[in-house]
């Protein structure tokens, strides 16, 4: 009985792949494959300062702020973030899977790669904005994590990927200095329950840390210039 249920499901999986295949092919594009173009961030201001109507995407900066710096803490300051970084978030946001957000997937599905890549380097040259540690108590804590980690967690120092001045490092590692506290708590958040999981590293590191931890090294990372 096992047998020929897995027998069929089996020539059922052959069939399917075979269709697939079928679909594969008889979509390959005809035309010859063109390189990436450099991306050109004049472009990438025009999409990030009007958005696109037509297409439906927002203008960015009524979320994100002019040149890339937000007013508020649940919108992030995009402002002198790696391309190759913000252009990830975005594919990641469009493939909905392992960022899924309804409000970027929303923007970011009527994207092309190239509106990714042209918006990311306009991103890259904008200065970014400043922020400053708002809580006296919990600095000394979160300067501790963020210089040294925590060592009896297995926490590692955040400074060796994101840099001691919180800068990032070009492209794997992404900016965080300036950021708004309650944005990097949120995603510290996010990769400890799994809800974000773009980031392997990530989701061991926030996996291990309390919400006072969390809270303590966000606060002291919107200070970092
Ligand atoms: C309606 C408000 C809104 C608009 C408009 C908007 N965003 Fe966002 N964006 C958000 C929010 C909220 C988040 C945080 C989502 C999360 O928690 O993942 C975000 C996150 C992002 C991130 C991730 C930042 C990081 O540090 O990982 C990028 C990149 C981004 N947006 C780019 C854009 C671009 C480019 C546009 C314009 C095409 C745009 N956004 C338009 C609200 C908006
Ligand atoms: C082993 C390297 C490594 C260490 C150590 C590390 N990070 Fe990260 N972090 C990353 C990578 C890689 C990403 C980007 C993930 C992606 O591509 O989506 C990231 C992303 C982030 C983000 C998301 C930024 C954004 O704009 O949404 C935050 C917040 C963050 N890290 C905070 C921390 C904190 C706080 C620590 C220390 C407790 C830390 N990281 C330690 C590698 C690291």
């Amino acid at each position: 009985m096992r047998q020929t249920i897995s027998a069929k499901l089996h020539s059922l999986l052959i069939a399917l792949g075979l269709s697939l295949a079928g679909v594969a092919f008889a979509n390959e594009p005809a035309k010859a494959p063109a390189g990436p173009a450099k991306p050109d961030a004049a472009k990438g201001e025009a999409l990030y300062n009007a958005g696109d109507a037509k297409r439906g995407i927002a203008a960015c900066m009524g979320c994100h702020g002019a040149n890339g710096v937000s007013g508020g803490g649940t919108y992030p300051k995009l402002a002198g973030q790696h391309a190759a970084y913000t252009v990830k978030q975005l594919k990641d946001y469009k493939a909905g899977k392992e960022r899924p957000n309804a409000i970027m997937a929303a923007f970011a599905s009527m994207m092309t790669d190239e509106d990714m890549a042209n918006v990311a380097a306009y991103l890259e040259k904008q200065t970014p904005g400043l922020g400053t540690a708002k809580n006296k108590a919990s600095i000394e804590l979160g300067q501790k994590i963020y210089r040294g980690g925590i060592a009896s967690k297995q926490v590692a120092a955040c400074a060796g990927c994101h840099a001691p001045n919180g800068a990032g490092i070009p492209a794997q590692y992404p900016r965080l200095a300036g950021q708004w506290a309650e944005y990097t708590e949120a995603q510290l958040v996010a990769y400890r329950q799994g809800d974000r999981k773009n980031s392997v590293q990530m989701t061991g590191i926030a996996s291990r840390m309390s919400d006072a931890e969390i809270k303590a090294v966000s606060d002291y990372i919107a200070g970092l210039r």
